[in-house]
């Protein structure tokens, strides 16, 4: 390591020389097969070694048995690679010869629990044309590993990566799925729980009884010293479950690092075993087919005394490490980072080398807070200054999922524009709870935190967007109303830079169920008021399309098919422009020599663009409107109706 310079390169070759004889002959004995296996091994490790290496020394690199840990990561990535199906391996190719496939316009996700939406896997196998009428390409499935009985956060609890829940189906009918999907044009979506396990996985098991080993894979302490001192700086995810972010544990008499419920065990992943570890079970899921993975709760994965934990330098290192294992294992895998912090440190997750695919909690939270107020300068001015992404990437632009609305934007942005964050922040909260004069909202509280006053928000989008509070009141305008935001929001979901994710049951305008109240398993988190089971029966029954159920479903599918047919909302760039009316939000995408300006009315009156306005943003004299096929001319006032949205095209000619 003497002079400068960077010594990583030719390390990186020295270890891998002294590490591959030892790999091969931990694969065992070769024929002509395993030979040409080899090979193709071989030849993707060299291609993204060093990288893989250079984090790995950087977060590693210290211990005293590092080498040690680097054979084995070597070994589990060739025996994963020895592992992978043929029809995995040519989807590979196909992906690196279209690194950029997941960018098509026709790209549309859907995400949804197997066990409430078609009970289990061979349901939901007869349900792929219905995926297709809706126009899926992307099928993110919950998880519905092995969890255990009683409480498992949804299935975030996992007991074992490598088993479904059988009351839901076995691992081989998923990977049979994932294919039968892949043949259909939808690829396959999972989680990949990586910041805990349950307390009933069998790591755990073997750490609560004792195996020296086992216990260095989480994060166990003898007495509160260290707790408390990593305490101080660290913030409640769900502070309704517990105060503080460490559980004791009686079997062992230790406090054990419980992020978010008390039996989610938080890994080690100081512990270069637990990268192993994961990094194994990431490419064991790869190989049943999994085409992304959605990395759960990815900013809590490194601790560090003295820092709030989340968001870690250490934590980008891992993703990237554990991106660069697929590259060389399972290269037409991607990852989708599921940060739902701070604005900016979102952004952070996104790279080629980290997550190619992000969630989009910031466009999705200032939907809500324009639909709100009914006016888009936090929407503009933060979209403005923070959709642009690494152009290789892509946001994934959602409504609702199965988790809590939380208000993550920046204090600054709000300040630039005249509003107060926290006192936005709680009027944002009654306003969603139904606690504010006139709000159209029926959402429901989660995770009150009484010592900072926040909380999150539960709720669907339909029952968020008014329509439970118009069928209450029997009230056909304020159902019209309901229906003109739902429609509003699913546009700019449609029209948006990235991938749109419906979150099935929203399709048919799925209101709040409170069922859940009567299950001891649930009742304690509102979240479930918006995981209802899909009502199948009840769209069967109503052919009529004016019933609102079909409406719901009609209007969507036709959106979807229009943005199939439409170059221009290819990729991810997004302009965002100034249509000088507080309540349109506007925006451009342009792309394959097609130019699109969207305009959205956030208020439940009519508004208009001025001319002056969209000369400013385009060249056109015409418009096509896409969504009524007739033509505007460049000139003449543009008027909105209530929550009218317009998708026009512009001409020169
Ligand atoms: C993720 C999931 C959420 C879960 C948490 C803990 O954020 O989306 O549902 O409660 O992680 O796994
Ligand atoms: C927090 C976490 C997020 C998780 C959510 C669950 O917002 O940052 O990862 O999904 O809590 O409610």
């Amino acid at each position: 390591m003497n002079g400068s310079g960077d010594w990583i390169p030719r390390h990186a070759e020295k270890a891998l020389e002294r590490l591959l004889p030892r790999v091969r002959t931990a694969m065992g004995p070769y024929g002509e097969k395993y030979e040409r296996l080899w090979q193709g091994f071989e030849r993707r490790l060299r291609l993204y070694w060093e990288r893989l290496f250079r984090i790995l020394v950087q977060l590693y690199g210290w211990q005293y048995d590092f080498f040690y840990h680097l054979e084995q990561i070597l070994i589990m990535a060739a025996r994963s690679w020895a592992d992978r199906p043929e029809y995995l391996k040519d989807l590979d190719a196909h992906r690196e010869a279209d690194p950029q496939w997941f960018q098509s316009e026709e790209m549309v996700g859907g995400v949804l629990y197997v066990d409430l939406f078609s009970d289990n896997l061979a349901g939901l196998h007869d349900h792929i044309a219905y995926f297709k009428k809706l126009g899926l390409t992307y099928l993110h499935l919950m998880p519905m590993f092995a969890v255990p009985h009683g409480s498992s956060d949804g299935g975030y609890a996992v007991s074992d990566y490598r088993a479904i829940n059988p009351d839901i189906g076995t691992m081989e009918e998923l990977s049979a799925l994932a294919r039968i999907l892949h043949e259909e044009g939808i690829s396959l979506v999972l989680d990949f729980v990586l910041n805990h396990t349950s307390d009933d996985h069998i790591w755990a098991r073997r750490a609560k009884s004792g195996d020296p080993d086992y216990r260095e894979y989480y994060l166990m302490f003898d007495e509160r010293t260290m707790p408390d001192q990593y305490q101080h700086h660290l913030r409640d995810i769900f502070p309704d479950v517990r105060r503080g972010c460490f559980t004791y544990n009686e079997e062992t008499g230790k406090w054990v690092w419980t992020t978010f419920n008390s039996f989610q065990l938080d890994l080690n992943y100081a512990n270069p075993a637990v990268f192993r570890a994961m990094a194994e079970e990431m490419l064991f899921l790869a190989n049943q087919g999994v085409q992304v993975l959605r990395l759960d709760a990815v900013a809590f994965i490194w601790k560090r005394l003295g820092t709030s934990c989340e968001n870690l330098p250490e934590a980008h290192m891992l993703v990237q490490a554990f991106n660069a294992v697929a590259r060389i294992v399972a290269p037409g895998l991607l990852l989708k980072s599921e940060a739902i912090v701070h604005p900016d440190e979102v952004l952070r997750y996104i790279s080629p080398e980290e997550c190619q695919l992000s969630y989009n909690p910031l466009l999705m939270a200032l939907l809500w807070e324009a639909l709100a107020t009914r006016e888009v300068k936090l929407l503009n001015n933060a979209m403005w200054k923070r959709s642009r992404i690494h152009p290789e990437c892509a946001w994934v632009n959602y409504l609702r999922c199965h988790d809590d609305i939380g208000w993550t934007f920046d204090d600054s942005d709000a300040r630039e524009v005249g509003i107060d964050p926290h006192a936005h922040r709680q009027f944002l909260n009654r306003f969603y709870t139904g606690g504010f004069p006139g709000s159209f909202a029926r959402g429901l509280p989660f995770q009150y935190n009484p010592d900072t006053g926040d909380m999150r928000i539960s709720g669907t989008l339909a029952s968020l967007a008014g329509l439970e509070y118009g069928l209450e009141r029997e009230d056909p305008d304020l159902i019209e109303e309901a229906v003109g935001r739902i429609n509003l929001l699913r546009s700019i979901m449609l029209s948006a830079g990235g991938i749109p994710l419906i979150y099935l049951g929203d399709e048919w305008g799925m209101l709040n169920d409170y069922t859940y109240l009567s299950d001891p398993a649930k009742a304690s988190d509102s979240r479930w008021v918006h995981r209802a089971r899909q009502r199948w029966e009840a769209g069967d029954g109503v052919a009529d399309a004016e019933a609102l159920q079909w409406r719901f479903f009609n209007e969507l599918t036709g959106l979807i098919g229009l943005r199939k047919q439409l170059p221009a909302l290819r990729n991810g760039n997004m302009e965002i422009i100034d249509t000088a009316n507080p309540h349109v939000f506007g925006f451009i995408r342009e792309h394959g020599g097609q130019k699109l300006l969207i305009l959205n009315n956030f208020s439940e009156h009519p508004q208009e663009v001025a001319q002056q306005q969209l000369n400013a943003v385009t060249a056109a004299t015409r418009f096509a409107d896409r969504l009524t096929g007739g033509s505007i001319e460049n000139g003449t006032v543009l008027e909105l109706a209530p929550y009218q949205f317009a998708w026009l095209e512009c001409r020169a000619d």
